[in-house]
């Protein structure tokens, strides 16, 4: 079948995607940020090692998208090392079932980022079972490999793995502050400063106005995610509340599942060579939830278990862009987010 403009735009995309993902150990393109703490971990780290000899009972964690990848291991981990986690799925039975996949404490939650009053609810029924949430783990998303589609008029994958995450966590942050040095961990990707579209955020693109590329598309929404990090870092006091942002690196999980043609043969059959493992992929995110030596550490950036800094051009550490990308994201959500 003869490919249209739309899909033949977008199996380029999703092959530069592809190979940005697997350039991703390209030497230097971060480095080790020694103004921050600085661990023992690197790429080859598991979040069992991260957490080895810990005791995190009496702790509450949140974790989305806990089916399924680096999510499902990052809550058997926390699980396993005595925290109670709250697990969640698009629907209450695949949230139950991954909960049951799982030793230890966990809670499943019903969330679909896509509906703004899923995230509503699913932060009103956390709040009933506990006061606090010591680890709010924003993990779920989709990649790059998804069909354009608007949702309330916005772009899917904006809508997905941004807004439906900072609904979400506007409206658990009592909780995250009612814990004693509350950590909240925000799931991006590399994509967000290989990938995105000039200037950043394409504020007058958010409504398809134009062309669609699901690589910039997807860039941008983990670019978001970064800046939320950035924004709250900056609204919350870091001795009482952190909030950072993670890339887990290029990892075998499900999120190719769409990828069709020679990019999907690619990416879910041969890349497996150099992917990371979830366990791998699950290390720096669990890492940065856990780890005693990033007490008060907030508004930072971490690859391979380390905070780094970005030997790119990049929007990530932008403060500028943050603060409109808030204005604008408050715009949008309204009353959504409004305590
Ligand atoms: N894998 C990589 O190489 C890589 C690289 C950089 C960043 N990341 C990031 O890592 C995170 C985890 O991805 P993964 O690799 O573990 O992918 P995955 O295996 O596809 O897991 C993604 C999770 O997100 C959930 N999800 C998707 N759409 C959702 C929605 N509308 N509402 C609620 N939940 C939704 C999925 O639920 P369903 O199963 O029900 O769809 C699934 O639980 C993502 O944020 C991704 O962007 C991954």
């Amino acid at each position: 079948m003869p490919y249209n403009r739309r899909q033949f735009i977008q199996a380029s995309a999703t092959a530069v995607a592809a190979t940005s993902l697997i350039g991703c150990g390209g030497e230097d393109t971060v480095v080790i940020d020694t103004s921050l703490p600085v661990g023992p971990y690197n790429a080859s780290s598991t979040a069992e090692e991260v957490t080895r000899g810990m005791d995190l009972s009496g702790k509450t964690a949140l974790v989305t998208g806990c089916n399924s990848g680096i999510g499902h291991e990052t809550m058997r981990v926390l699980a396993q090392r005595g925290a109670h986690v709250f697990g969640t799925g698009r629907t209450l039975a695949k949230a139950q079932e991954a909960c049951d996949s799982v030793s230890g404490r966990t809670t499943p939650v019903a969330l679909e980022l896509s509906d703004f009053d899923s995230c509503i609810a699913c932060a009103n029924t956390v709040a009933e079972q506990t006061g606090s949430l010591d680890m709010l783990i924003l993990n779920a998303g989709i990649g790059s490999f998804t069909d354009f589609e608007l949702i309330n008029g916005i772009e899917k994958i904006f809508v997905v793995n941004y807004l439906g995450h900072v609904v979400l966590t506007m409206n658990l942050l009592p909780l995250v502050q009612a814990a004693q040095r509350g950590r909240i961990v925000h799931v991006g990707s590399q994509m967000g400063y290989r990938s995105v579209p000039e200037g950043g955020i394409d504020f007058d693109n958010l409504r398809g106005e134009a062309e669609y590329d699901a690589s910039l598309a997807y860039g941008r929404s983990k670019l978001a995610n970064a800046l939320f990090s950035l924004q709250l870092s900056t609204m919350l006091d870091p001795a009482e509340t952190t909030s950072n942002a993670v890339h887990p690196g290029f990892v075998k999980s499900n999120i190719g599942r769409n990828a069709t043609g020679v990019v999907g043969f690619l990416y879910n059959n041969v890349a497996e060579v150099i992917q990371k493992n979830v366990g791998e992929g699950a290390a720096t995110q669990v890492y940065v939830a856990t780890n005693p030596l990033l007490e008060g550490v907030s508004g930072a950036y971490f690859e391979d278990c380390n905070p780094v800094k970005i030997n790119l051009p990049n929007y990530v550490f932008d403060r500028a862009l943050a603060d409109r990308l808030w204005v604008e994201t408050q715009q949008i959500l309204g009353d959504y987010i409004a305590a």
